[in-house]
C-alpha cells in the first residue's frame, strides 16, 4: 500500500475515532459510537499491517488469529460485574507493549545522530516509565477488582516519600540515559522503579476511591500509547494515545469531583490520606425486617417512588423485573423514577447501562444532583442492592467514604433496602441507613425479591 494512501486511511480512522468519542457520551448514540470506533480500528490495522515498512506477515497474522480468538472468547464469557477488571488488565497489556516497544526501539532505532538521538533517546525513557507503572499498577487494580487482592489502602510509612524519591531516581536516571552515560543500565532500573511505583501508587488507593483508578489507569494508558506512537514514528498511535490519554484523564477529573476527592491526592496514590477507622464494630441499634408482600402494599398507596440501584442489582441481573415493576407501577399512574450514584456499580455507568439493556426510559433515569432534593418529597425509595452509595456514614468524618456525597434516601417516608445481609459494601463501612426508624430490610437475592413484589401487586 502507498504512503498516500496509508496516510488517508489514518485520517478517516482518526476522525473515526473522534466521532466514537463524540457518540459514547450519551446513551442514545452510544451503539453508533461503538461502531465508528470498530470500522476505525479496523481500517488502522489494515494500513498498519499493510504498510511497507511491516515485515513477517505471516507471524503478525497467526498471532493477530491467536490475540482476536481470545479477545471473542473473553468478551462473550465476561459477566458485565467483571468487565471493571477485564478493562485493567488489558490496560496493563498496553502497559507491557509500551515497555517493550521502548526497549526495542532504544536496541534498534537505525542511524540517529545529535538532537534527533536525543528526543528519541527522551520518548524511549518516557515509554518505558509509563509503560511500566500503567502495566503493574493495571495488575494490582485487576487484583483489586476481582477479589484476589484487599481493597483496603496499603499504608506503608512515608509512603509519600517512597514516591517522591522513585520520581527523583527517575529524573536522575532520564538526564544521565539521555547524555549517554548509562545506556541500557538506566532504563533497566528505571524500568524496575517505575513498576514498583505502579504497583505502590495503586495499591494506595483505598475500596472506595478504586473508580478513579480505573479512569486513571485508563488515561496512563492511552499516554503509553501516544509515546510508542512517538518511538515508532506513527500519527496514529499518537492521536489514538492523546484521546484515550485525555478522556481517561477528564473522566477521573468528574469522578474525583463527583466524589469530592482531591484529583491530585489521587492520582498521587492516595497523598496526605487520612487514616481510617472502620465503623463495623459499633453497635448500630436493631433493624426492622420486611416482606415482599408488605412492600407491594406500600407501593401500591405511594405516589412518589425512586429506584436507587446498585452493585447488588447487577450481580442478580435484576434489572429486567425492576423494569417490568416500573412499567406496572407507571401503569397504575405513579411517579417513578431512578436515582442514579456517579459511583454505584463498578464502572462508570454501569447502572445506566443495565437499566437501557431492560429498556427503563432514559427520562426517568436520573443523575445523583437531579434527584437528591426530590428526597424530602418521596413516599417510598426502593434499594436494590446498593450500599455505599447511600450510605449516611459518607456525611462523618473517619471513614473511606467520609466526603463523598451519596443519596439521601433515608430523607424519604419509607426507604426498602433490598440485599442478602446485614453486610458491608465496597469500601468495608457500615450503613447506618439500615437501622434508621423509617427503614425496612428485604433480605434476600434482588432478583428474587423484585419478582415476588411483582406477584404481590
Ligand atoms: P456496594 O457498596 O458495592 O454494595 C453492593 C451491595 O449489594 C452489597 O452490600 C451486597 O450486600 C448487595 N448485593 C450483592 N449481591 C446481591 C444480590 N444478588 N442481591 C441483592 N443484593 C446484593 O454498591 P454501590 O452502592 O453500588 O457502591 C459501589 C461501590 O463500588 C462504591 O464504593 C464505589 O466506589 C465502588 N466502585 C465503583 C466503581 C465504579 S466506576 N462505579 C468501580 C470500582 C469500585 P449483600 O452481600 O448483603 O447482599
Amino acid at each position: 500500500m502507498s504512503q498516500g494512501l496509508i496516510t488517508a486511511i489514518y485520517i478517516i480512522a482518526a476522525i473515526l475515532f473522534i466521532s466514537s468519542l463524540n457518540g459514547l457520551s450519551s446513551q442514545e448514540t452510544a451503539k453508533r459510537g461503538n461502531v465508528f470506533g470498530i470500522i476505525g480500528m479496523f481500517m488502522a490495522v489494515v494500513a498498519t499491517v499493510a504498510s511497507s515498512q511491516v515485515s513477517g506477515l505471516g507471524y503478525i497474522t497467526i498471532a493477530m488469529i491467536v490475540g482476536a480468538l481470545i479477545g471473542v472468547r473473553l468478551a462473550l464469557k465476561v459477566e458485565m460485574t467483571s468487565m471493571p477488571e477485564l478493562i485493567a488488565i488489558l490496560h496493563s497489556f498496553v502497559g507491557l507493549a509500551a515497555t517493550f516497544i521502548g526497549f526495542n526501539s532504544y536496541l534498534d532505532h537505525g542511524v540517529l545522530i545529535g538532537t534527533a538521538q536525543s528526543i528519541h533517546n527522551v520518548e524511549v525513557f518516557l515509554g518505558i516509565f509509563i509503560g511500566a507503572v500503567t502495566f503493574t499498577g493495571s495488575l494490582v487494580a485487576f487484583g483489586k477488582l476481582s477479589g484476589r487482592v484487599k481493597s483496603t489502602a496499603l499504608s506503608l510509612p512515608g509512603k509519600n516519600w517512597i514516591n517522591l524519591s522513585a520520581m527523583a531516581i527517575s529524573a536522575f536516571l532520564l538526564v544521565s540515559f539521555v547524555g549517554g552515560d548509562l545506556g541500557l543500565t538506566a532504563l533497566i532500573i528505571m524500568a524496575v522503579i517505575a513498576s514498583l511505583f505502579g504497583i505502590h501508587l495503586v495499591a494506595s488507593i483505598g475500596g472506595a476511591d478504586m473508580p478513579v483508578v480505573v479512569s486513571m489507569l485508563n488515561s496512563y494508558s492511552g499516554w503509553a500509547a501516544a509515546a510508542t506512537g512517538f518511538m515508532l514514528s506513527n500519527d496514529l498511535l499518537i492521536i489514538t494515545g492523546a484521546l484515550v490519554g485525555s478522556s481517561g484523564a477528564i473522566l477521573s477529573y468528574i469522578m474525583c469531583k463527583a466524589m469530592n476527592r482531591s484529583f491530585v491526592s489521587v492520582i498521587l496514590g492516595g497523598f496526605g490520606n487520612e487514616t481510617f477507622v472502620q465503623n463495623t464494630d459499633v453497635d448500630q441499634g436493631t433493624h426492622i425486617e420486611t416482606s415482599a408482600s408488605e412492600v407491594a402494599e406500600t407501593l401500591s398507596m405511594a405516589k412518589n417512588i425512586v429506584i436507587v440501584p446498585g452493585y447488588g442489582m447487577a450481580v442478580a441481573q435484576a434489572q429486567y423485573p425492576v423494569a417490568e415493576l416500573t412499567k406496572i407501577l407507571r401503569s397504575k399512574g405513579k411517579n417513578v423514577r431512578f436515582g442514579i450514584h456517579p459511583v454505584a456499580g463498578r464502572l462508570p455507568g454501569h447502572m445506566n447501562v443495565l437499566l437501557a439493556e431492560a429498556k427503563v426510559p432514559y427520562d426517568i433515569v436520573l443523575e445523583m444532583d437531579e434527584i437528591n432534593d426530590d428526597f424530602e418529597k418521596t413516599d417510598v425509595v426502593l434499594v436494590i442492592g446498593a450500599n455505599d452509595t447511600v450510605n449516611p456514614a459518607a456525611n462523618e468524618p473517619g471513614t473511606p467514604i467520609s466526603g463523598m456525597p451519596v443519596l439521601s434516601v433515608w430523607n424519604a417516608s419509607k426507604v426498602f433496602i433490598f440485599k442478602r445481609s446485614m453486610g458491608v459494601g465496597y469500601a468495608g463501612v457500615q450503613n447506618p441507613l439500615f437501622f434508621k426508624e423509617n427503614s425496612e430490610m428485604l433480605l434476600g437475592d434482588a432478583k428474587v425479591s423484585v419478582t415476588a413484589i411483582l406477584k404481590n401487586l
